[in-house]
Parts: structure tokens; C-alpha cells; sequence
């Protein structure tokens, strides 16, 4: 039996239809367009054509984006002025700096230097401890995706046991965190990498298994257990340009009972929850 497609396209403009909603009443109660400030440094083309559809999908809805593109041989200093701008300006409620940077500016320096109440990336050092601690916060926007996946799917999280593969800081470490709260996921947490040994003994105990490499094909049907929920983080391009996941779909699909596919997973859920992050920013002051 094939499994069923877990639909990131569709349940994404579901979301940002309700944001839509939400946004039209509260426009004309409180008189607030959510602003974004979008940096993008270098001519990186993922980035760019990330920043843009960040950017065309936050037009949509009526908000505020502004890009700022910048040279890849922007010294640190300016880059920090350029988020000082942000932090102060009142009609920006968050702010991205587009990743990677390049190799001569500090990531931690930058991330830090966004305002924290901006920082609808969820990246800065108060946000992760936030999340760590179980409390209110901006949550990185893959991982807060992935789990509005599984609730609008109804797949149980709860006394599960969830394996993600990877330990990045913008998908495993905080998609983990997440999962682990009492409060939101529930689950037991395996989290492999690169350091683990004999990864198909943990692959094959998952009932849910969330792949984070940015590996073509890592993940064959020979790793999982018959009947799991197989979540695909990765976004590889192929040498004939297409764009795959970091698992073997077409084989995958065959044994497990539902599944994201690359691209309409986990993708378009990722920019719905920007777009989320930006609403709260702008409508939820108390948040913090
Ligand atoms: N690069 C890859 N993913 C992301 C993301 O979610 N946010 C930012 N700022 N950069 C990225």
C-alpha cells in the first residue's frame, strides 16, 4: 500500500489564508501593516530565489517587506549598521538575514546583533534558550512547519518515538526541542549525525523519522520501519536541476504510511511560518 502524501503546498495557503483573515480585523482595529526586513548578502542563487519568494508571498498577504541586498564584500561593521537600522526602525517588526554568510562575517555576531523581538528566524541565542526552556518564543520556521504538519495531519507525536537526522542549528537541534516539550510533541528524541555509528538501528526504531542532511537518497526503503511517518527536510538540486529531497521518495513511499514529498513538503511551510512568525511580531507584543 502506498502512503499518503503529506501536502505542504496545500496546508501552507491554507494557513496563510487564515493569517490573511486574522490580519484583515486586526488591521483596522490597531492600524499595523507587519513589516519584514529581508538581508540578502552575495549573489548566492538558492538565496536570492529564497528572499524572494520570502518576500512575494509576505506582498500577497499586504505586508511590509523590504530587501536589502547587499555586496558579498560587505565588512562586518556595515552589516551590523544595517540591522541597528532595522532594530530601530518601528515600521519593521522582523528581521532575516539570509544564510550562509560569507565566510569572512561572524553568523553568531550577526545573529545576535538582530533584536530578539525581531528575530522572526528564531535564531537568536534568547530565542533557542527560550525554546529549550519550554517558553514562549519565536520558533525556527522548518521545525515549527514540520510540527504544524503533524497536527493538521493528526499524527500523534505523544510517548512516540521520533528520530531526526541531522543536528543543525536551523532544523535539528530546535525541531528536537520542540518535539521533546511536554506541551508540544511529547515524543521521545533520537538525534543522529554524522559522529553516529550504525544509523539504519536507529532509522529502523522510528515511528516518526525527519531528515535533515542534504543528502540525495540517503534514506532508503531498507532504513525504516514499515508503516512510520517519514518527514523530508532536505532540498538538493540534481545535475539535470531538479529539486529532491534527502530521501528515496518513489521507494520509501511504498512501505511507509505517510510522507512529504520534495518539493510540496516541508518547503512551502517553511515561508508560511515566516510569514506567521512576522504576524505575531507585529500583532502579539505581549508575546515577550
Ligand atoms: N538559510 C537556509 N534556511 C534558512 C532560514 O530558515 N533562515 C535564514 N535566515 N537563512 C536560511
Amino acid at each position: 500500500m502506498s502512503a499518503k502524501i503529506i501536502d505542504g503546498k496545500l496546508i501552507s495557503k491554507k494557513i496563510l489564508e487564515e493569517i490573511k483573515i486574522e490580519f484583515e480585523i486586526l488591521k483596522k482595529k490597531k492600524n499595523i501593516i507587519p513589516g519584514i526586513a529581508l538581508i540578502l548578502i552575495g549573489n548566492n542563487p538558492a538565496s536570492q530565489i529564497y528572499v524572494s519568494s520570502k518576500a512575494k508571498i509576505c506582498n500577497e498577504l499586504g505586508f511590509h517587506s523590504a530587501i536589502e541586498r547587499v555586496d558579498e564584500k560587505i565588512s562586518e561593521s556595515d552589516l551590523l549598521n544595517i540591522i541597528n537600522k532595522f532594530n530601530s526602525n518601528k515600521s519593521i517588526h522582523g528581521i532575516l538575514v539570509q544564510l550562509p554568510l560569507p565566510k569572512h562575517i561572524d553568523e553568531n555576531k550577526i545573529i545576535e546583533a538582530i533584536d530578539y523581538k525581531k528575530d522572526v528566524d528564531g535564531f537568536h541565542p534568547i530565542n533557542v534558550g527560550k525554546l529549550v526552556l519550554g517558553q514562549k518564543c519565536f520558533i525556527p520556521c522548518t521545525p515549527l512547519g514540520i510540527y504544524e504538519l503533524l497536527l493538521r495531519y493528526q499524527i500523534e507525536t505523544s510517548g512516540k518515538h521520533i528520530v531526526i537526522i541531522g543536528r543543525s542549528n536551523i532544523v535539528g537541534k530546535p525541531i528536537a526541542n520542540l518535539l521533546l516539550q511536554k506541551n508540544s510533541g511529547n515524543a521521545t528524541v533520537t538525534i543522529i549525525h554524522t559522529g553516529t555509528k550504525n544509523i539504519s538501528s536507529f532509522t529502523k526504531e522510528a515511528n516518526i523519522l525527519i531528515a535533515a542532511i542534504g543528502k540525495q537518497n540517503f534514506v532508503t526503503k531498507e532504513m525504516v520501519k514499515e508503516n512510520c511517518v517519514v518527514i523530508d527536510v532536505g532540498i538538493n538540486r540534481t545535475t539535470d536541476k531538479k529539486i529532491v529531497g534527502d530521501v528515496d521518495f518513489e521507494n520509501v513511499k511504498e512501505i511507509v504510511s505517510a510522507i512529504t514529498p520534495v518539493p510540496g513538503g516541508v518547503g512551502p511551510m517553511t515561508i508560511a511560518m515566516l510569514v506567521k512568525n512576522t504576524f505575531s511580531a507585529a500583532f502579539e507584543n505581549e508575546k515577550f
